[in-house]
């Protein structure tokens, strides 16, 4: 069909792109490139979580699990929420399992705006949170995170509140920056959210992810916080399992009635078999969490220095795995020029920092590069940095 015969598309699909990220990693397969830009491990996921899931799908889990969760991964969900994140949980009344952390966020967030009220977004912010204002009506009010250590500047919090504001999105740890919020910091969130009466949603994917003895408080362990807030994680990150496509939210009985509705008809459920896996996974040993951080402290550290090495100005990450990287001393091109070379004829993909800010300028000196890679691909892009920029 020709360009001139396009349709229209919705005026809400209209008002975005497709994402940046996931561009990335098509370009950089296009290139024969080293994927340092989408957020997922090039490694193995755990080997028992693995069985469980042949166990399952040979032992004829094949059919639509209950909508908002097997009874089993409920369970698991529960507890693991109780005791790492010190949010009383009851599997029956306050936890919904979707399809990922992306799912449970849309389906959240439908569940409890309506067009025109207002949502708060820490930005740099994961570039989801963009789209999913749109698609539930809501108008995202941002408010800054200062670099170099991504400080919240708490009187531009406070201005952000006013009348429509109807909740706000958290992340922590932090996609893009590795920025963990602090317990100070969560209490001065809590303080406006109840002056305002405002809900909180937190991505807390990253939760196990923490660095230099970082500590992750989840905002639903705050005193009042849990009836107020819906906290987002999944399988993803923790256990290597992007593709899966197992997320949960745990939420107060009544916001989980709407969450439930809307996910329902959104996806009807997440795939049964890996569900009954992820049950299996949610219950390792702490060993199994104590590794993982550990693992990836190890990533963090093989390539940082060389970033630094060859001229980009880095942000130390206390969780996740990302880092932010400042170009301006390597080019004058900007971030989206600067990420196509540096990916063009077999390079490094990164994701250009621009896809992180409402005001694409606001980005254009950053790139974002992702660490969850095995050792020998985490080399082979140091190789390629040195020959660039050596
Ligand atoms: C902050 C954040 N939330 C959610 C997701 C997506 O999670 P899921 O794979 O569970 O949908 C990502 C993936 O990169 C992320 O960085």
């Amino acid at each position: 069909m020709a360009a001139t015969e396009l349709r229209r598309i919705s005026a809400k699909a209209a008002r975005f792109t497709e994402s940046v990220i996931r561009e990335m990693s098509r370009v950089c397969a296009l290139h024969g490139g080293v994927n340092l830009a989408q957020g997922f491990p090039d490694f193995a996921a755990p080997l028992p979580m693995k069985q469980a899931a042949c166990d399952a799908i040979l032992g004829d889990v094949n059919q639509y699990a209950v909508t908002w969760g097997a009874p089993s991964l409920r369970r698991a969900i529960a507890e693991r929420a109780t005791a790492y994140n010190r949010v009383p949980t009851d599997a029956e009344r306050n936890v919904t399992v979707c399809c990922g952390a992306t799912e449970a966020m849309i389906a959240s967030l439908m569940a409890v705006l309506d067009p025109g009220d207002e949502v708060i977004v820490f930005e740099p912010f994961y570039e989801n949170y963009g789209p999913d204002c749109v698609l539930s009506g809501a108008v995202p009010r941002m408010v800054r995170l200062h670099a170099p250590d991504w400080t919240l500047d708490a009187e531009a919090l406070r201005a952000a509140f006013g009348p429509r504001t109807r909740a706000l999105i958290l992340n922590t740890p932090h996609n893009p920056t590795g920025k963990v919020f602090s317990r100070e910091e969560l209490e001065l969130i809590a303080g406006l959210a109840v002056a305002h009466d405002t809900l909180v949603v937190t991505d807390e994917i990253y939760e196990y992810i923490l660095y230099d003895g970082a500590e992750h408080v989840s905002f639903a362990s705050l005193p009042g916080m849990a009836e107020r807030t819906i906290t987002i994680s999944g399988l993803s990150k923790t256990w290597s399992a992007t593709g899966w496509r197992i997320g949960w939210c745990v939420a107060p009985e009544d916001l989980t009635l709407g969450i439930r509705r809307v996910h329902d008809f959104l996806t009807v459920g997440a795939p049964a078999p890996l569900q009954e896996a992820a049950a299996r996974a949610l219950g390792f040993g702490d060993e199994y969490f104590a590794e993982l951080a550990a693992d990836y402290r190890t990533r963090r550290d093989a390539l940082l220095p060389v970033l630094e090495e060859v001229g980009f100005r880095t942000f130390r990450p206390r969780g996740a795995y990302y880092v932010m990287a400042d170009i301006s001393g390597l080019t004058d091109k900007n971030d989206v020029d600067f990420a196509m070379e540096l990916v063009a004829d077999g390079g490094v993909a990164t994701v250009p920092g621009s896809s992180f800010f409402e005001r694409p300028a606001d980005g254009a000196s950053l790139v974002r590069f992702c660490f969850s890679k095995r050792a020998e691909t985490l080399q082979r892009a140091a190789e390629i940095l040195r020959e660039r920029f050596g």
